[in-house]
């Protein structure tokens, strides 16, 4: 696909993008920053135009899923400026993904500076503040080398490429934009394996939950917990929210993926808005006695759930305002029209 072209708009250069109706799909932008990871050391390859990979066809990544990735947004805010959020989070969670998948960790400092270069190159195709869209970055980490046998490679690629994107979920949040979710009876985890990081093949097998789903006329597919099928553990490549009088429960389990948007509802939910919180296993059968329920991530941001259907069992929600007041505190956060008590927004030098 051709590139959007640059124009020159007094002293700033803009692109021809309708950022307002995008949808969550690959835009190609100008700069990718990348590093490899070979004798031990990270070296900076910097920014790059090509957004074609040229590997070793014996690599462990294209054999053996030696790979990670991270999802996150950089966003304009209401003041003009620039920011990420929770850059370090997603450093943090890729390096342990590392450390699991026998890979050296990136460094936080290599991590930032790949986003902030990236953002910033790119900056044409960074959407404007009320434009409902985000600049989508995504880090990721192959293992790569000329290797046959199944074990760990001894050189890395780090590469981020960004993206404009609008809502995963078309529509966007609001009271009319509920979503149905089927209860799949297959798994994307297995009870000790990598649901915890962020591998690519974690993704591989949640395609046919996610198409028998969509195919089923749902939006996505709602995972049971591998070991026993009893307790609720993610819906996509969202974590699971719900509300119980008045507290906020989430699914504890070692095979979901510690979503960094979860991490920040629940910690708004009890220290900005003093609601009871909890972290517990969830059984399927609780759906009933929920008064609402919702799915979050970088992606989806707060999504409620208008339905779950489970073969013939079938449980219904309305929406409720507090997701409003955890969506808007969340995404105020992010685009400074709120205060940032945690420090969570990162601004890009531009
Ligand atoms: C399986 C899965 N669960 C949950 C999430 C949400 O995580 P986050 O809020 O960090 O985007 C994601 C997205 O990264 C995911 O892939």
């Amino acid at each position: 696909m051709e590139k959007p072209r640059y124009y020159f708009i007094g002293d700033r250069r803009t692109v021809d993008l309708d950022f307002a109706s995008l949808r969550f799909e690959y835009t190609d932008c100008p700069y990718r920053f990348e590093a490899v990871f070979e004798h031990g050391v990270w070296r900076v390859r910097g920014l790059l135009e090509d957004n074609q990979l040229r590997l070793p066809e014996g690599s462990q990544c294209l054999h053996y899923g030696q790979q990670l990735f991270e999802g996150m947004k950089a966003q304009t805010g209401a003041d003009g400026k620039v920011y990420a959020f929770r850059p370090l989070d997603n450093a943090r969670r890729m390096s342990r993904g590392a450390v699991y998948l026998r890979g050296p960790e990136v460094p936080e400092e290599l991590f930032l500076r790949g986003v902030e270069e990236v953002v910033a190159a790119n900056f044409p195709y960074i959407p404007p503040y009320g434009s409902g869209a985000a600049l989508y970055l995504r880090p990721f980490y192959l293992g790569v080398g000329d290797n046959v046998g199944v074990k760990p490679a001894s050189r890395f690629l780090f590469r981020i490429f960004v993206t404009p994107v609008g809502p995963y979920f078309r529509g966007g949040f609001g009271p009319d934009q509920g979503k149905s979710f089927m209860v799949s009876p297959l798994d994307r985890a297995a009870p000790h394996g990598t649901g915890h990081v962020k591998a690519g093949g974690n993704y591989a097998c949640s395609f046919t939950p996610g198409c028998q789903a969509r195919e089923a006329g749902f939006a996505e597919a709602l995972y049971l917990d591998p070991a026993e099928h009893r307790f609720i553990e993610e819906i996509g490549a969202a974590n699971f929210l719900g509300l119980k009088g008045r507290t906020l429960i989430t699914p504890d389990s070692a095979s979901i993926l510690p979503s960094i948007t979860r991490m920040s509802l629940m910690q708004i939910a009890a220290e900005l808005f003093s609601w009871p919180t909890e972290t517990r296993q969830i059984p399927l059968e609780e759906l009933g006695e929920l008064d609402a329920a919702a799915c979050c991530g970088t992606a989806a941001v707060i999504t409620w759930i208008r339905e779950i259907v489970d073969g013939q069992r079938r449980w219904a929600f309305s929406f409720d305002e507090r997701w409003r007041q955890l969506y808007d505190k969340l995404v105020g956060i992010q685009t400074a029209t709120e205060e940032d008590p945690f420090g969570w927004r990162h601004e890009i030098p531009i």
